[in-house]
């Protein structure tokens, strides 16, 4: 870990620790006809999102990231490292299966179109996906009426390389920042913390950190990850950061193990997490158990990183 993620990641007391006799999961259930949000507010829902999000009123989402699934479209096979011949750990789960793209499609817009009616009009979405999905879901995005307000590319320092060596190796994922419609204004953009997690003197619009990794990682009892897929805390800070306030409605639809509702816990937000694989779930619970806390402190930025990384003309490299 470099200097610059040591700082961002270093421990402060965070007052908001859950009281351990509230229970933390509801199983939905077809009796359950409604989810009132002051009902659903720092729960973990186990379900199916379109079935779930269907039962919560309109407008009361102040932020929502989704992380959806990527229809890798992996061969059935086990795929191996060149050099090396070891097995490399792809996605190959079957929630990431779909038919065809028409399929996947229906998905995210199905999603999507759900999402919008829960957010307020002055919410805004974050959607991270590869290059495998991403241009598919902007599409979709501005179909359903969605206003782009940027991307964010996320540079990882620790990419797996293209063992193979027919392509560039895949160092970046694509986050959309998006208001639900053109007329949507009022959204909370808190420009300090942007300009520190941006590269660059101006705060631009890349962020560089690593996978999650280590002792962050959750592990099943066999040692082994519990999910593929699960994504940074440090990711979900500068999502959390820039784009809510303290006491905000923060919504995951496809949780995972649950990084959206744990970072937003610890900096104060209210979280509502769906996800509909029990594993998964249980493996929250108990993540969500240990409290985090997080340094929402803004820093001087790491000069020698910006510095490597600062814009500079053709003629001055
Ligand atoms: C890419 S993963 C999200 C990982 C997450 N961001 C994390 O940090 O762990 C997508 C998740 O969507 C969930 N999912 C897929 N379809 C779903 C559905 N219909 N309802 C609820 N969750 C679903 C999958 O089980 C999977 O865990």
């Amino acid at each position: 870990m470099n200097k610059m993620e040591n700082l961002f990641n270093e421990l402060v007391e965070n007052p908001n620790v859950s009281k351990p006799d509230e229970p933390l999961i509801i199983e939905d259930r077809a009796e359950i006809n409604h989810y009132p949000i002051k009902e659903i507010k720092n729960k973990i829902i186990l379900g199916d999102t379109f079935k779930v999000l269907g039962k919560i009123e309109d407008e009361v989402f102040d932020l929502v990231f989704i992380d959806p699934p990527y229809f890798l479209q992996l061969p059935n096979k086990e795929l191996r490292r060149w050099s090396v011949k070891t097995v490399v750990e792809g996605v190959n789960d079957e929630w990431d299966k779909f038919s065809s793209f028409q399929e996947y499609d229906e998905f995210i817009t199905k999603l999507l179109r759900e999402i919008k009616r829960v957010m307020k009009s002055s919410g805004t979405i974050w959607v991270i996906a590869t290059y495998h999905s991403i241009f598919r879901i902007g599409k979709i995005m501005q179909d359903l009426g969605f206003w782009i307000l940027n991307d964010v590319i996320w540079v990882k320092t620790n990419p797996m390389p293209n063992w193979l060596g027919v392509r560039f190796t895949n160092a970046t994922e694509t986050l959309i920042w998006a208001v639900k419609d053109k007329n949507c204004k009022k959204y909370t953009f808190n420009k300090d913390y942007a300009k520190q997690f941006g590269i660059g003197k101006v705060g631009a619009n890349v962020w560089v950190l690593p996978l999650c990794l280590g002792e962050e990682r959750i592990k099943t009892e066999e040692g082994k990850k519990l999910h593929s897929t699960q994504k940074p805390i440090e990711l979900l800070k500068r999502v959390i950061l820039t784009s809510s306030n303290e006491g905000d409605n923060v919504l995951d639809p496809v949780a995972g193990t649950g990084t959206t509702g744990y970072v937003a816990k610890a900096l104060n937000r209210n979280f509502v997490m769906i996800e509909i694989n029990k594993i998964y779930v249980k493996g929250m619970e108990k993540r969500f158990k240990q409290p985090l806390r997080l340094n929402d402190k803004l820093i001087e930025k790491d000069k020698h990183l910006n510095s490597y990384l600062n814009f500079k003309s053709p003629n001055e490299l």
